[in-house]
């Protein structure tokens, strides 16, 4: 494949493709091989008709330039996509409703708990997390258990902080997250998450391969349905990185076409589908000491 072109004739060169493939991993860890040539050509089209650009190798140059952060972003929204739902699946919060129980201790204490949702795209992963909390523990906000949401997409991340979400007729919410959805007031068609559930959640901004301006630990966390647009070798570092940060026995949920990948399989066990343990640092140290 040379080139791709449309009838306004913009044209996708194969070197053009390559600088933006080259870009885009070492931006953003995203892999974009050769047979995804037609989608980044289609996506990035509409990029170049809103900015007023004239060809690829023009648009290669703002994502280079220095003041172009926005545009930077606007590349990754466009090859990445923000599909999601509550309590997409279920099982994950059923290990987490277990896990929250057995830390039941801990928790009455007063003791923290960290739940990061990695790649929390329009909100519906952290809030049904909350949810979650919530229902273990009406009391949540008198305890210290929060959960951190982050995306790298802006605009995605003020959308989930809103709490906004359009009612959808058919689609059956468990009660646990219901009770926490008040019809909108600005707008008729949206629900909004109240204050209970809204104030257990933190949001940032944050690019998955960059620098982590946090040193956990965390006692649960879900990166699911996102490390699939990265290559192996992000893949590899992305979780070895997630296993350093968990608590002894935390847990990682992952998407269902996603699976765990090197060093970080020595301190992970299997609990079951797309789900992974910590084990103990001290179990650990006693294999090393065997
Ligand atoms: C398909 S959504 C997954 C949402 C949710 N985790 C779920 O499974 O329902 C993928 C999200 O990953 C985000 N994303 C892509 N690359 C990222 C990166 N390098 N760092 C952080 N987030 C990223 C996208 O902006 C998008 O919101």
């Amino acid at each position: 494949m040379n080139s791709i072109a449309e009838p306004t004739q913009k044209r996708l060169s194969t070197s053009e493709f390559a600088q933006l493939a080259s870009f885009s991993k070492r931006e953003f860890g995203l892999n974009l091989s050769e047979n995804k040539m037609p989608l980044v050509f289609s996506r990035l089209s509409k990029r170049l008709e809103e900015r007023k650009v004239a060809n690829f190798s023009e648009y290669l140059k703002i994502l280079n330039a220095q003041n172009e952060h926005a545009e930077r972003q606007e590349l990754v929204s466009a090859l990445t996509t923000n599909v999601t739902s509550f309590f997409r699946e279920a099982h994950h919060f059923e290990t987490l409703k277990n896990r929250l129980y057995e830390l039941k201790h801990h928790i009455e204490k007063g003791k923290r708990v960290r739940v990061w949702s990695a790649g929390c795209s329009s909100g519906q992963e952290p809030y049904s997390i909350a949810a979650t909390i919530l229902s273990v523990y009406p009391d949540a906000r008198k305890l210290d258990i929060k959960v951190l949401a982050t995306d790298i997409d802006p605009k995605i991340v003020s959308k989930a902080k809103s709490g906004l979400f359009r009612r959808e007729k058919k689609v059956e919410i468990p009660e646990s997250l219901a009770r926490h959805l008040k019809p909108s007031t600005v707008n008729p068609e949206f629900d909004e998450a109240d204050d209970v559930l809204k104030n257990l959640i933190t949001f940032g901004e944050l690019n998955l391969i960059s620098d982590w301006p946090f040193s956990g630990p965390f006692d649960v966390i879900f990166c699911r349905n996102v490390a699939i647009y990265f290559d192996q070798d992000t893949q590899r570092r992305l979780w070895k990185r997630f296993s350093d940060l968990l608590t002894d026995e935390g847990i990682i949920f992952i998407g269902h076409s996603e699976r765990i990948c090197g060093p970080a399989l020595g301190c992970l066990q299997g609990i079951g589908i797309t789900s992974y343990q910590r084990r103990s640092k001290l179990a650990d140290q006693k294999i090393l000491g065997d």
